[in-house]
């Protein structure tokens, strides 16, 4: 597929200036939530939010007690939201960066997808799977949902498939979990995938 505009930052920053963000929930969603819960006793561990827009995971992630969550994203905008939002989140931590271009040490323990993947052109899907095995240590945790659907309008966002979703993380990952997610918000229940996948410890080659 080819994209007739370019899905840059500036793109991004309207997006944002124009208040054209239908997919802000406006608050961490129930499956990530109850996937934080259940990890117990928060920690150190390196987490990574991409795409992270205004980073409602990151809100829920660090005022739980974790104290190292990065959030990554092109657009200024939805960084400075979250810095008005939680004024003790680590600046250093608030990276105003394209996710492919991020330094993979150190490495991260867990990345976590929302929304991020699915505004993506989707030839770069690849290269995305490519990039979170690369910044993950092995074992490291990919955790997030990606939209099991096609959308009628043209995107961002853009669907897919279980399957095609399959064939991009395969090379790279374990896959734990890789099902339709059971608590969806109610537009997107029956639409989305809860993935968990497992960084290889030797990769295939892709
Ligand atoms: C559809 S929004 C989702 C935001 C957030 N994850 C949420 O669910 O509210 C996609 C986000 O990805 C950001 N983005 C797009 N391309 C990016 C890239 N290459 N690197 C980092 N962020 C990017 C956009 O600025 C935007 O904030």
């Amino acid at each position: 597929m080819q994209l007739d505009f370019t899905l840059d930052a500036d793109y991004w920053q309207q997006r944002y200036a124009t208040g054209q963000t239908a997919w802000d929930t406006g608050a961490v969603t129930p499956p990530l939530r109850d996937y934080f819960v259940q990890l117990g006793q928060p920690d150190a561990r390196r987490i990574l939010i991409p795409g992270a827009g205004r980073a409602y995971e990151a809100e829920y992630l660090h005022t739980a007690g974790y104290s190292n969550v990065f959030v990554a994203d092109v657009a200024a905008a939805p960084l400075h939201d979250l810095q008005q939002r939680m004024p003790s989140f680590p600046l250093g931590h608030l990276l105003q960066q394209d996710f492919f271009q991020l330094p993979s040490v150190p490495p991260y323990d867990m990345i976590v997808e929302q929304t991020f993947f699915c505004a993506l052109d989707p030839n770069l899907r690849p290269a995305y799977a490519q990039q979170c095995a690369q910044l993950l240590r092995p074992g490291g945790t990919l955790v997030g949902l990606l939209f099991d659907t096609t959308f009628s309008q043209p995107g961002p966002p853009f669907g897919g498939s279980r399957e095609e979703y399959q064939s991009y993380f395969q090379p790279y990952f374990d896959f734990i979990h890789f099902e339709t997610a059971t608590n969806s918000i109610a537009p997107r229940r029956g639409r989305e995938l809860f993935m968990c996948l497992r960084k290889k410890y030797t990769q295939e080659m892709a």
